[in-house]
């Protein structure tokens, strides 16, 4: 088959079982949004979001996007941008992996860096940075997932569908984080109309204050992590947690090693947050009372964490 550009390759990606980790009498599978062309879950929401601008009059030919991002939602937004003839600029804390940024000024954004050790509010922090941006160029629009309603949509109408679909409706839970909250919020609200019993588990890195939002309804000071694109130090507002039945909050070293283990045994190279989800899906099918299907992601591709999480040194002086 012969496709017409690169855009109708997002999405559709496939899901495998894995052998190799501890999981009792529970059946893992992974689906493997790392084969998206930009490498990550984010490109499902990229282009959903720039089309969706497109259709209300949002932007107009020739314009600018304008997003705060960690990197992936970048990527895809930029693979859309591109083929859509639209610029882009991009806002990234300044922890995100070397590999992310060279890949998006490759293809053309327009990077804007700023600080990593922020919070909310202040004029340096990723998102208010960006809607500022924004306000100032004129025809700017600024994207943003958090609180883009065709963020968690693009989920609803394509990545449930497709898990409900691949796994004949045989799924017990899904193992997932939060970043934007728009996967959590899509897959909720397709889920809710096919499988209201559907168990999803929260996958929290140590240091984010989902877990214990979730546990307790209310959070202390948030700490730091290395794992990147899940955990927040807020709220997401697409955050709908009222199928999560249990979290499970993760150390950076223990996500490094789970996903260098999904590498090494199974030969699936993701990032960093696959290890938080995968450390968390084995942790739950520990426990179960009966053996379940359970699903996670493989979130992005560990290309873009070679010189971090796959690289000993690195490891030895960050862990
Ligand atoms: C790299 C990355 N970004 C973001 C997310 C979370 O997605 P969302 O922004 O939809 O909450 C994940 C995991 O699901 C991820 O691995």
């Amino acid at each position: 088959m012969v496709y017409k550009n690169i855009l109708d390759l997002i999405g559709n990606t496939p899901i495998v079982q894995l052998n190799s980790f501890d999981i009792r009498e529970s059946n893992l599978y992974i689906k493997l949004e790392n084969l998206n062309p930009m490498g990550s879950i984010k490109d499902r929401i990229g282009l959903s979001m720039i089309e969706n601008a497109e259709r209300e009059g949002k932007i107009k030919p020739g314009g600018t996007i304008v997003e705060a991002t960690a990197g992936n939602t970048g990527l895809g937004l930029t693979l859309a941008a591109t083929l859509k003839g639209y610029k882009i600029i991009l806002v990234i804390p300044d922890k995100m992996s070397k590999e992310k940024v060279d890949h998006l000024s490759a293809m053309g954004a327009e990077i804007l860096m700023t600080r990593s050790d922020v919070e909310k509010g202040h004029p340096e922090y990723y998102q208010d940075y960006a809607e500022r941006i924004a306000e100032e160029i004129p025809g700017a629009f600024y994207i943003d997932q958090f609180s883009n309603p065709y963020n968690p949509l693009a989920h609803e109408l394509k990545t449930g569908p497709e898990i409900w679909e691949q796994m004949n409706g045989n799924i017990d839970a899904i193992v997932l984080g939060v970043g934007s909250a728009g996967t959590i919020g899509g897959l909720t609200s397709y889920f809710k109309k096919v499988k209201p019993d559907i168990k999803f588990i929260l996958a929290d890195p140590a240091g984010s204050i989902l877990k214990d939002y979730f546990y307790h309804k209310e959070f202390g000071k948030p700490g730091s992590w290395l794992v990147e694109g899940i955990g927040e130090d807020f709220i997401p507002i697409h955050s709908d947690f009222s199928l999560v039945r249990e979290a499970y909050s993760i150390s950076d070293k223990e996500a490094f090693s789970t996903a260098r283990k999904l590498l090494r045994e199974e030969g699936i190279f993701s990032g960093s947050s696959t290890g938080v989800l995968l450390a968390a899906a084995v942790k739950y099918a520990q426990q179960t009372k009966k053996p379940e299907n359970i699903l996670t992601f493989s979130c992005d591709t560990g290309n873009k964490y070679l010189s971090k999480m796959y690289n000993d040194a690195w490891l030895e002086e960050n862990i």
